[in-house]
């Protein structure tokens, strides 16, 4: 506090200076420059005026990283139990910085002003992606060329911070007794996510933003990043203790739901099954329709995945034979066991985007990656069509299920790694033909 109180009155003096001068008062230099001294304040001081902020907040994978185990099993290569298993960055680059550390915990890496290992990104003692870090962001600039259709996604090149005192966000009149603040327009924009929703590698290993921008400039989607992650809405309230009762319209949840919560996947889309019989047997045709992200369904991170699974049989529930081909079954990425889970080789469709390395394996992530094995991501607001055959039931009517089932990571890998997932059903629907 003493630091703020010197820092409140250095601005009430260069204001004073202002006005002894006679000019307007323009901000001051100490509300606009980066102080490279400046040390982030961390969440729960924020949460203890925003407290419903910091509540969404710590519920968010953001708000976890770099703490998330998935992540730091993935980047160590070990599995739940800590052992090393091969899988994941530190198998194939065991020493040495990397990029995993710029995304995951920016403060320290912008402080580099180069890559780190994550394990000394840790020990400067980040405070991953806080609160302080996104509100004192003073601009980001998309870097692309057009010629090699490549993006420069280095944070240091992207990012310019502006850390101090004031807290920057949408607000065009708020009052702190704690902080200053600044309008920010770039708060309000795709753009500021765009630091680290793309990743340019040796291919664009998350494209997130790059998927959104393409579908809004055809005006296929309308909606920023933040009026589909950071809600509004709710009763009238005030934004931090101490602030005046706000519309509910103007207050902006720190949610960020994405791949790990089930509500948010069952909002992106919608499918339609539709089951035929004639002499040659049944065809069960389903329509998955992208209908409520803004960018690519499943998303970026390359271990998402959706899979369509049908089970046809006959009123006695013997299952009816497939005679549609190979191309009509699930990949081994759908689940190698022996699990009612695991779907590898049952009827049914695949839409994700694996990463392969030379040798074939799969999945990996973008530092090793060298191919794509298929991206069969549905774009917003596209259907995809998919069309399966069963012979006819010998007597009696059929019953096809299909189930449209979405996975945060591929269950091979979940498997091999000893996590946690759970199946995200977005849609169960029964056809009595
Ligand atoms: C350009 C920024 C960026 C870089 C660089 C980056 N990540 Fe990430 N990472 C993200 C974002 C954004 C997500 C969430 C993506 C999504 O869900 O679409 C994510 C998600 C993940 C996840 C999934 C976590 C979960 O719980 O589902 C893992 C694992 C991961 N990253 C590992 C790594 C590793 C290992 C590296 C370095 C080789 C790395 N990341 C480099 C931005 C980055
Ligand atoms: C002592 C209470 C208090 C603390 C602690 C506090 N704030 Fe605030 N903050 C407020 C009040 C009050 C407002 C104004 C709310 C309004 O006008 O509706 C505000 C406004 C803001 C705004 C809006 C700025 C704008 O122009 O849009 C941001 C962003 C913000 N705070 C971020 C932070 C961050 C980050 C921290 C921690 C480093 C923090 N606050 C700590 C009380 C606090
Ligand atoms: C400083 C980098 C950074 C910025 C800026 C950033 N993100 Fe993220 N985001 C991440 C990382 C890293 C993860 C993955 C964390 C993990 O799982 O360990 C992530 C995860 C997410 C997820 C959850 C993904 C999932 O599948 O659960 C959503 C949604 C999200 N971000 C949305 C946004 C939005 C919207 C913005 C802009 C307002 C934004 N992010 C800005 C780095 C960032
Ligand atoms: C990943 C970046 C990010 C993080 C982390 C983040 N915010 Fe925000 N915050 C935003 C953005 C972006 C907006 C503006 C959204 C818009 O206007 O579209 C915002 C808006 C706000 C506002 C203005 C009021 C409102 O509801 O719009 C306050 C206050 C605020 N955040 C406080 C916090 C606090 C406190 C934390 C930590 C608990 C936090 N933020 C964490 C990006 C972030
Ligand atoms: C029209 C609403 C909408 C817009 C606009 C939107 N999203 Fe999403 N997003 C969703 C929904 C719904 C999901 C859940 C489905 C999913 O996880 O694939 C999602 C999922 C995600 C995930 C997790 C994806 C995964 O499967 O790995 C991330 C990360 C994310 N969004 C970031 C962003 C960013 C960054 C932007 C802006 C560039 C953005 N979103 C724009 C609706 C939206």
């Amino acid at each position: 506090m003493k630091k703020q109180m010197l820092i409140y009155v250095g601005i009430i003096c260069v204001g004073l200076t202002f006005l002894a001068i006679g000019s307007k008062p323009v901000v001051s230099q100490t509300t606009t420059s980066d102080d490279p001294h400046y040390e982030y304040m961390d969440n729960e001081t924020c949460g203890s005026c925003h407290e419903e902020k910091l509540h969404d907040y710590q519920s968010s994978m953001m708000g976890k990283t770099p703490n998330d185990k998935v992540f730091q099993q993935f980047y160590a290569a070990v599995n739940a139990k800590g052992e090393a298993d091969g899988i994941g960055f530190r198998a194939f680059k065991p020493k040495g910085e990397s990029d995993c550390a710029s995304c995951h915990t920016p403060d320290v890496v912008l402080d580099a002003g180069h890559e780190l290992a994550l394990e000394d990104a840790i020990k400067k003692g980040s405070n991953g992606i806080s609160c302080d870090y996104c509100h004192t962001i003073k601009d980001v600039k998309v870097i692309y060329n057009p010629k090699t259709q490549r993006y420069d996604t280095r944070l240091w090149k992207m990012v310019t911070r502006a850390r101090g005192e004031v807290k920057r966000g949408p607000l065009k009149d708020a009052k702190s007794p704690f902080h200053q603040t600044k309008f920010s327009p770039i708060h309000t924009k795709s753009e500021f996510c765009a630091a680290c929703h793309n990743n340019q590698e040796h291919l664009l290993s998350l494209d997130t933003y790059d998927s959104w921008k393409k579908a809004f400039d055809k005006g296929v989607v309308k909606q920023t990043c933040q009026q589909c992650h950071m809600p509004t809405g709710g009763k009238d309230r005030p934004i931090a203790i101490g602030g005046p009762v706000r519309p509910g319209s103007m207050i902006h949840r720190h949610f960020f739901h994405g791949g790990h919560n089930a509500d948010m996947v069952k909002k992106a889309a919608v499918m339609k099954a539709k089951a035929f019989s004639d002499e040659h047997g049944l065809t069960v045709h389903v329509d998955v329709t992208n209908s409520g992200t803004g960018h690519t369904f499943p998303g970026a991170a390359t271990l998402r995945n959706v899979i369509v699974v049908i089970d046809a049989m006959d009123a006695n529930g013997k299952p009816l034979k497939h005679i549609g081909g190979k191309k009509e079954l699930l990949p081994p990425l759908a689940g190698i066991g022996k699990s009612a889970r695991d779907f590898g080789g049952d009827v049914g469709a695949m839409f994700a985007r694996p990463f392969a390395t030379k040798k074939g394996k799969a999945p990996t992530g973008g530092f090793n990656a060298d191919h794509i094995l298929f991206d069969t991501r549905i774009r917003p607001q596209e259907t995809a069509h998919r069309v399966f055959h069963f012979s006819k039931p010998d007597s009696g009517h059929a019953v096809a299920r299909v189930r449209l089932i979405y996975r945060w990571a591929f269950k091979p890998l979940v498997d091999k790694k000893g996590w946690k997932m759970d199946d995200i059903v977005i849609a169960d629907q029964k056809l009595e033909l």
